[in-house]
C-alpha cells in the first residue's frame, strides 16, 4: 500500500502515542504533518519522528500538506478541523466527537459533497460495546440506552459545567455522587474533555436525544468507567468498560488512543472483523 500522509492537528495524549506507533509498527499511515498552538508540542514531536514531519504554521497549512487528517486536540479545534478537511475533501478522523456534534448539520452537508473521496470518521474511543449497539438497533430502535461514567474527582475537577459547590465537593468528597444527570448535549457541553463518549454511543444507538448519561465522582475510583445498558426489540446489552488513564493525560483513557491505532489497522487490513 502507498504511504498515506497523515496531518495530526494536536500533539498531546493522544497525537503523541498514535504518531509514535504509526512509525513504530511501519504503517503505511505516517504522520507526515502536524500543528499544535504549542510550538513545544510540535517540535517535540516531530524530534522523535522519521522522516521528520513538517510543523504547520495552522490548520489550512496542515490540511494541504497531507492526505488524512486526524484531530486529536479539543472540541473547538475537532469542528474546524472537520470544515477545513471535508471542504479540500480529506478523509478526517476526530478523536473530539463533540466537536461534531456542536456543527452536526453543517458538517453532515460537507461530508455527503465530499463523498466518496472523502468521509468523517468518529472512532469508538474509549468506549467498548458500539459494534452491539450498531447492530442491536438495525431492524427497530432500541427502547432504552443509557451510559453511567464514574471517574475519579481528579479527572473531572475543571470542568467548566461544574459548579462552585461541585467543585469543593469534588475536592473534598469521602463517597461517589453524581455531577450530572441530563441528556448528551447538556453533558458534552459541561464536560467536553470528559464524555465525547456519550457522543460517540448516541450516534451509534442513533439516538442523540434518547441517551441518558449519568456522570459519578467516586474517591475510590482509580479507572475510567462507563456502563453502557440498552434494551430493544433484540434483547438486552451491557457493556462495563473499565479503563486505566493515559500516562500522559489523566481525563483521557489508555483505550482511546489505542482505539485510533485500531481505526488506522482496519484501514489497511485485508480481512475486517467486527461489524
Ligand atoms: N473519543 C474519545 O473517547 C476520547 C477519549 C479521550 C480523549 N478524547 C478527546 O481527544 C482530544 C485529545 O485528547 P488528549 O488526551 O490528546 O489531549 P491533550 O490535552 O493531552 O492534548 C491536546 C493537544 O492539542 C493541542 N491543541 C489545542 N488546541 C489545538 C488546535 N486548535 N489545533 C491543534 N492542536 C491543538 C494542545 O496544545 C495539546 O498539545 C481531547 O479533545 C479529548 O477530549 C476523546
Amino acid at each position: 500500500m502507498r504511504t498515506v500522509r497523515v496531518g495530526l492537528a494536536g500533539c498531546g495524549a493522544i497525537g503523541r502515542v498514535v504518531a509514535l506507533e504509526l512509525e513504530r509498527r511501519r504503517s503505511p499511515y505516517r504522520v507526515a504533518a502536524l500543528f499544535d498552538p504549542r510550538p513545544e508540542s510540535a517540535a517535540g514531536l516531530a524530534s522523535r519522528l522519521k522522516p521528520r514531519p513538517r510543523i504547520c504554521r495552522d490548520l489550512p497549512e496542515l490540511v494541504t500538506r497531507c492526505d488524512f487528517v486526524m484531530e486529536a486536540a479539543s472540541r473547538k479545534a475537532a469542528t474546524e478541523v472537520a470544515r477545513a478537511a471535508l471542504k479540500a475533501r480529506k478523509p478526517v478522523l476526530l478523536m473530539s466527537t463533540g466537536g461534531y456534534l456542536a456543527a452536526k448539520a453543517e458538517l453532515d452537508l460537507l461530508a455527503r459533497r465530499a463523498a466518496p473521496a472523502a468521509k468523517l470518521y468518529l472512532p469508538s474511543g474509549a468506549l467498548a460495546g458500539l459494534d452491539g449497539i450498531r447492530a442491536a438497533r438495525q431492524i427497530d430502535p432500541l427502547s432504552e440506552v443509557t451510559l453511567t461514567t464514574t471517574k475519579n474527582p481528579k479527572g473531572l475537577l475543571g470542568a467548566p459545567g461544574l459548579t462552585p459547590a461541585q467543585t469543593r465537593r469534588l475536592k473534598s468528597c469521602k463517597a461517589p455522587f453524581t455531577v450530572y444527570r441530563g441528556d448528551v448535549a447538556g453533558a458534552i457541553d459541561r464536560f467536553p474533555a470528559n464524555i465525547n463518549v456519550a457522543v460517540t454511543l448516541a450516534l451509534a444507538a442513533d439516538a442523540l436525544k434518547g441517551v441518558r448519561v449519568r456522570i459519578v465522582a467516586d474517591p475510590d475510583i482509580h479507572v475510567n468507567q462507563h456502563e453502557i445498558r440498552a434494551k430493544g426489540s433484540f434483547g438486552e446489552l451491557s457493556c462495563v468498560t473499565r479503563n486505566l488513564p493515559s500516562l500522559l493525560n489523566p481525563k483521557t483513557s489508555a483505550l482511546a488512543v489505542q482505539s485510533a491505532l485500531a481505526f488506522f489497522e482496519r484501514r489497511i487490513v485485508p480481512v475486517e472483523v467486527g461489524n
